[in-house]
């Protein structure tokens, strides 16, 4: 599901983003800045879910060594164009994060999951599952950093719409949203992208579903420390989502 979710999102997915470059650099610079303050003279980087890049571009900009792989073979190979266009080199491989430490090895500073991946797997489990293998990924004293949405903010119920806002590219206007609808802790969401010709006023939608499990920052951290991180901790506005962080001793 997730897998086809992130491979039909591929071509559209920098909408996401109001101005997907000005992201990629903002992004890169403040996980440079936390990298540096918290894990200082990190080289060697590896994003566990990279998408289409957005955090992997970032860092690879500002000279760091970054391996990356991602669930979705489309996203790796949008990826991959987009490194070339920028003349940035990234290491990229399709990879499930619960199997890291088997597909990358050990030796990397700092392992990385941005944007709120790790919610995409369903049980504590599968996420401690994940968090032991970037753990294994990591050298002595390095950091793990993923980086959530705080679904502690976040309105349980159904029929619940997230607005995205509007974005005109090359005469064409769309509308993105998101609608959820939990069951428990886990909700169902469909991803709405209604692109209109202004020229012609042809309207096609788009429509992705996914399922995310509505994990609470207090959970994860608990989680990061069962996968035997230490000195971990949550860190607010240094970033448009929370960041957890924890390091290997
Ligand atoms: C919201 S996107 C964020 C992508 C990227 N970090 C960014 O900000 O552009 C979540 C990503 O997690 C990936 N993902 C979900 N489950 C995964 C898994 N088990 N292993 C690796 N990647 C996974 C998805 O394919 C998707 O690319």
């Amino acid at each position: 599901m997730t897998t086809d979710f992130y491979d039909q999102l591929t071509p559209l997915y920098h909408l996401v983003h109001q101005d997907w470059n000005a992201s990629i650099q903002r992004q890169g610079e403040q996980l440079a800045g936390l990298i540096e303050s918290h894990w200082p003279g990190s080289r060697k980087l590896l994003d566990v879910s990279c998408g289409i890049g957005t955090q992997a571009l970032g860092l690879a900009m500002r000279g760091y060594a970054v391996t990356a792989s991602d669930l979705s073979p489309n996203e790796i190979v949008r990826a991959g164009h987009e490194a070339a266009l920028r003349g940035v080199d990234l290491a990229l491989s399709v990879c499930d994060m619960r199997q890291a430490h088997a597909h990358h090895g050990s030796g990397f500073d700092v392992v990385i999951s941005g944007d709120n991946s790790l919610p995409h797997l369903l049980t504590d489990h599968d996420i401690v599952t994940a968090l032991k293998e970037m753990r294994a990924c990591l050298r002595e004293g390095g950091g793990c950093l993923v980086t959530v949405r705080d679904y502690e903010r976040e309105e349980r119920g159904k029929n619940l719409v997230k607005p995205y806002g509007t974005r005109l590219v090359n005469g064409r206007r769309y509308l993105l949203f998101q609608v959820w609808d939990f069951e428990g802790e886990h909700y169902d969401l469909s991803f709405f992208f209604v692109e209109e010709n202004l020229s012609t006023r042809e309207v096609t939608t788009h429509v992705m579903r996914s399922r995310y499990y509505a994990v609470s920052t207090a959970k994860l951290m608990a989680l990061m420390r069962d996968a035997g991180f230490e000195d971990v901790r949550r860190l607010d506005g240094v970033f448009y989502q929370p960041v957890l962080i924890g390091t290997r001793a």
